[in-house]
């Protein structure tokens, strides 16, 4: 009889959120800890396949003893720990966040998880002032750390640029780009292992970027998109999804998603085909796919054209 392996049960570790005692496996995150208590807690850039990098600070809670705010998606949970999540600190501070952001980038097509949460907080960006005019194509990725300009203060500081097309699979909007380092990290060690990008600059300057910012066509980028799939602002987008958008036919409310198997290889990853008018218009990959976990290779994710122009 073959025996199976099991790792030794972890240790429970008990916490106080909001006054009432949760448990949680030892080594959980406050914000698995959170989630099981069922508080609603903003977060931009963690996902449950990446790495946790801590930079938006949107899910940021009081701990009973911690002289600042901490990030709830990678703070480990202590025996005893007291955590507040609906403190006046913590709602301010999550609403700034918020904020700052939408100042200065275009957050019209964020998840609509993010939406609900600059609702709730009562983000009020505008209070910042008009945004400031759009840089030249180019312009903000030859910015050199140390080199700002002054402020106007009239206007509100933007990252606002020229949509970056230069290839036919998928587009760069970095106007709507809130700096979550996900693409990064899924081209990176999380996913793909291509580093094809990374970030660039310092400040309100850094951006994401490739290699002496060249085009992706020219770059290390295999095309595998799994940095599409990450992005929760849609910065960057299928090109399918861009034209038709800019034509003004996307319509996700006519689109169903079928859930199916890649057809190219033996690895069998999952993907979910979005069709508009009996037409894939993208591909996505389910994150609790433990295999793929969300992740799919070039073929997988734009492979399906040839379906498209079928009897055509
Ligand atoms: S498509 Fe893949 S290889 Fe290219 S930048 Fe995105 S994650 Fe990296
Ligand atoms: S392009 Fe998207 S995934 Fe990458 S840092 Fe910007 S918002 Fe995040
Ligand atoms: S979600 Fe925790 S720091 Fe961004």
């Amino acid at each position: 009889m073959q025996s199976v392996l099991l790792a030794p049960p972890k240790p429970m570790i008990t916490l106080t959120v909001d006054g009432d005692s949760v448990r949680v496996p030892d080594g959980s995150t406050i914000l698995q800890a959170l989630r099981k208590k069922g508080v609603d807690t903003p977060t931009l850039c963690y996902l449950e396949n990446l790495t946790p990098v801590n930079v938006c600070r949107v899910c940021v809670v009081e701990v009973t003893g911690s002289r600042v705010l901490v990030p709830s998606c990678s703070r480990k949970v202590e025996e005893g720990m007291v955590v507040l999540t609906n403190s006046e600190r913590v709602q301010h501070s999550r609403k700034l966040v918020l904020e700052l952001l939408a100042s200065s980038v275009d957050m019209s097509l964020v998840n609509g998880d993010t939406k609900r949460w600059m609702t709730e907080y009562g983000a009020e960006p505008e209070k910042f002032g008009e945004p400031s005019l759009p840089a030249n194509a180019g312009e903000r990725d030859s910015r050199h750390s140390g080199h700002h300009h002054a402020p106007e203060h009239a206007t509100a500081e933007t990252v606002a640029q020229p949509v970056m097309v230069d290839n036919d699979l998928y587009i760069r909007d970095y106007s709507k780009c809130i700096l979550c380092y996900k693409c990064v990290e899924a081209c990176g060690v999380d996913a793909q292992n291509t580093f094809a990008i990374a970030v660039a600059g310092r400040g309100f300057d850094a951006r994401i970027s490739t290699e002496f910012a060249i085009p992706l066509t020219d770059s290390a980028c295999v095309y595998c998109g799994n940095c599409i799939g990450v992005c929760p602002t849609n910065a960057l987008m299928f090109k399918s999804e861009y034209d038709m958008r800019q034509e003004g036919t996307w319509n996700e409310s006519e689109q169903t998603v079928t859930e199916t198997i890649c057809p190219y290889c033996g690895v069998g990853c999952n993907i979910e085909l979005h069709v508009q008018d009996n037409r894939i218009v993208k591909a996505t990959s389910p994150l609790d796919h433990d295999i793929t976990e969300g992740h799919l290779c070039i073929k997988g994710r734009f492979g399906w054209e040839y379906v498209n122009n079928r009897g055509e």
